[in-house]
């Protein structure tokens, strides 16, 4: 199959919102609120412009196969070494075309891409029965550094979380607090 990555823009607000709603239903990706959250047109809209990044997975020069956003994480105000860590959330595929590599691809994507800007680390968080998102953040070198821990509940069944991370720079920021759990 061949596929394009590229960040998305202002542009592809609905192609995003129609990628969300199929894995709506997985709730494994969040709780209903979060869900409907991630699908509101504004909230869509906010991760397409800085300070977010979504970047995208096409087929063809149309079709929307997959996306994945990056943020940048809310400085701790008890932190003075000044490193700057990003988010990784809303790593979907459309079912169609998973098994293929195309969230292998974003996720490098994404590493790359905050790589390049300065960011010196990854955080995310993944539902502890979640094997293929598990499966795919252990190949990139994401480790667990808290958790799992109760997130949520629906209708009596209890969903885990853990959180991961990974270091995109080595020197200082090796030290940084973050990583005293891990
Ligand atoms: C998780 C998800 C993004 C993976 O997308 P994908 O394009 O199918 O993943 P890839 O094809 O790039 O595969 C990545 C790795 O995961 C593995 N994998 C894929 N599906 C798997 C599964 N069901 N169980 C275990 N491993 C699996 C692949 O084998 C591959 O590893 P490998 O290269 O060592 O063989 C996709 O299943 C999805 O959209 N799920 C719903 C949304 C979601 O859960 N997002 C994560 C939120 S944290």
């Amino acid at each position: 199959m061949s596929m394009v990555i590229r960040p998305l823009t202002a542009d592809d607000a609905l192609a995003l919102q129609k990628l969300r709603q199929a894995a709506h239903e997985d709730l494994t990706l969040g709780t209903p609120q979060e869900r409907e959250h991630g699908l509101a047109m504004h909230r869509i809209q906010e991760t397409l412009v800085k300070p977010f990044r979504t970047i995208g997975a096409w087929a063809g020069s149309s079709t929307l196969i997959g996306a994945a956003t990056v943020s940048p994480v809310p400085k701790d105000p008890w932190d003075t070494d000044g490193d700057a860590w990003v988010g990784l959330s809303s790593v979907i595929v459309a079912p169609p075309y998973r098994g293929q590599g195309v969230a292998r691809g974003l996720v490098q994507a994404c590493i790359d891409d905050a790589a390049d800007c300065g960011f010196v680390g990854m955080l995310l968080e993944v539902n502890e029965l979640n094997p293929a998102a598990r499966h795919l953040y252990d190949s990139f070198g994401f480790t667990v550094w808290s958790g799992p821990s109760l997130f949520y509940e629906v209708e009596g069944d209890p969903f885990y979380r853990v959180s991961m991370k990974k270091m995109l720079a080595t020197g200082p920021a090796a030290n940084h607090p973050i990583d005293e759990g891990a």
